[in-house]
């Protein structure tokens, strides 16, 4: 692959791993085949065999432990959405988001290129940052992925109020999304999305609402270049480097059948009536926080699944906006991996969806105290905000549990706490 043009920052040619609960090291990439991983802590929730893991550490850590175990397997990984710090120099209640900057490269393009081994021929790769790192992140997902694996950033509103303390308030998050296939084959196995523009019935058609599309195709095609006539009287052709989007008879069809629906009142231009509402469509890039959700309804979620905790949890993402981008990815049975998991929207919406999941989350706190207790809802059925009532979920399936301990710095204290707060858990 050439790479024309990329980052470069202070240890670069170093491999950047997990020490400890929260720190990191740059080492060699020579010398890694000597740092041992240690999975410890296994346990199962629920009752009908895993479909889901949930690995207490490190994301690149967990990728090598699953692999050497034999639970990630090559070609595997049909999606890959990450939530990851967004190098914002921010401290939130649940997390640091202070790396040094070349720390947070190092970081993000070791764990990517970790995964790239694992993705399916038809997966996908969505990272969702904010604008503070997102172009540098491009480049480097550039590199991991090649420059022709970029599909899309998907806008996401994130919130329906405005800032008032910012010179102009961030009301959204992009979402890079690479298919390391490159788009046009990717597109062939992407799903379509419902909705789009609301259908309406303009002319009181008595065979209800409608849509309209152009009457015209791309590129020059002979037999579909003939003379239209609007109701005004105007004759209209294709405009240059297009055609008609049917042949003349066809047209003559649509125009009896009263499926030519006219611009500017009669004196513009036709476009087709489509009466099938229910069509699918090819998913856009602005992605309205109405119809996927809020970080405010994210919030909501949570502090309704567990009334009596005060935050708990600062940055997590709407399940609906999961469920949107898992819909466009993946079919059931599919699996999905999120190794920057937080309170485990991605686990919870991927196992509410049918799909298998791993996800990873580095703080021991987090795990205990959001991410498990949040996926035993999910299993008992007791979760019924989110996508619950869209998708009709009612509990079910089962999850394992992992512990991989730090490849530097074991730290056997971890697993000790984790297994102390899930005996209180289960206690509970
Ligand atoms: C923005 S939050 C993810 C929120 C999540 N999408 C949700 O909906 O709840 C990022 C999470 O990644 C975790 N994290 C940071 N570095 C990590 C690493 N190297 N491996 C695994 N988890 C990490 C943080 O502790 C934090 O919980």
């Amino acid at each position: 692959m050439t790479i024309s043009t990329h980052l470069t920052w202070p240890n670069r040619d170093q491999l950047l791993v997990a020490r400890g609960e929260t720190e990191y090291a740059w080492v060699d990439p020579a010398e890694q085949c000597l740092l041992g991983l240690e999975v410890t802590d296994v346990a199962v929730r629920g009752e009908d065999g895993p479909t889901g893991t949930v690995v207490c550490g490190d994301g690149l850590d967990a990728l090598d432990a699953l692999a050497a175990r034999g639970s990630l397997r090559q070609n595997s990984i049909r999606c890959v959405y990450i939530d990851p710090p967004f190098g914002t120099g921010k401290r939130f209640g649940h997390y640091s988001d202070a790396l040094a900057e070349s720390t947070w490269l190092s970081m993000m393009r070791d764990r990517l290129s970790a995964l790239r081994p694992y993705l399916a021929d038809d997966a996908s790769v969505w990272v969702h940052l904010d604008e503070t790192m997102s172009h540098k992140a491009r480049l480097i997902l550039d590199e991991v992925f090649g420059a022709d694996a970029y599909v899309a950033t998907v806008v996401w509103q994130k919130r329906l109020t405005v800032e008032s303390r910012t010179a102009i308030s961030f009301a959204h998050d992009p979402i890079l999304v690479y298919a390391p296939s490159g788009q046009k084959a990717w597109k062939r196995t992407r799903n379509r999305v419902p909705g789009g523009v609301e259908a309406s019935n303009r002319d009181g058609d008595p065979r209800g609402p409608w849509r309209d599309a152009p009457f015209t195709a791309p590129g020059f095609r002979a037999g579909q270049q003939y003379v239209i006539t609007n109701p005004a009287g105007h004759e209209l052709r294709p405009p240059r480097g297009r055609s008609w989007f049917a042949t003349e008879p066809t047209f003559r069809r649509l125009l009896d059948e009263d499926r030519i629906w006219w611009t500017k009142g009669g004196s513009g231009q036709p476009r087709m009536k489509n009466f099938d509402i229910d069509a699918l469509q090819v998913p856009s890039t602005l992605w309205n926080g109405r119809e996927v959700g809020t970080n405010d309804d994210a919030k909501r979620h949570l502090a309704n699944l567990f009334p009596d905790s005060g935050t708990v949890f600062d940055t997590p993402k709407p399940e609906a906006l999961l469920q949107r981008i898992l819909h466009i990815s993946t079919n059931p049975g599919d699996l999905v991996v999120d190794i920057f998991g937080g309170s485990g929207t991605t686990a919870a919406v991927a196992h509410k969806m049918g799909r298998q999941w791993i996800t990873s989350e580095r703080l021991v706190e987090t795990v205990s105290s959001v991410l498990l207790p949040r996926l035993e809802t999910v299993v008992s059925g007791s979760d019924t905000g989110g996508i619950s009532e869209s998708v009709a979920w009612s509990g079910g399936g089962a999850f394992e549990v992992l512990q991989v301990a730090p490849r530097l710095g074991n730290v056997p204290e971890l697993c000790s706490r984790l297994s102390t707060r899930r005996g209180a858990l289960l206690a509970g």
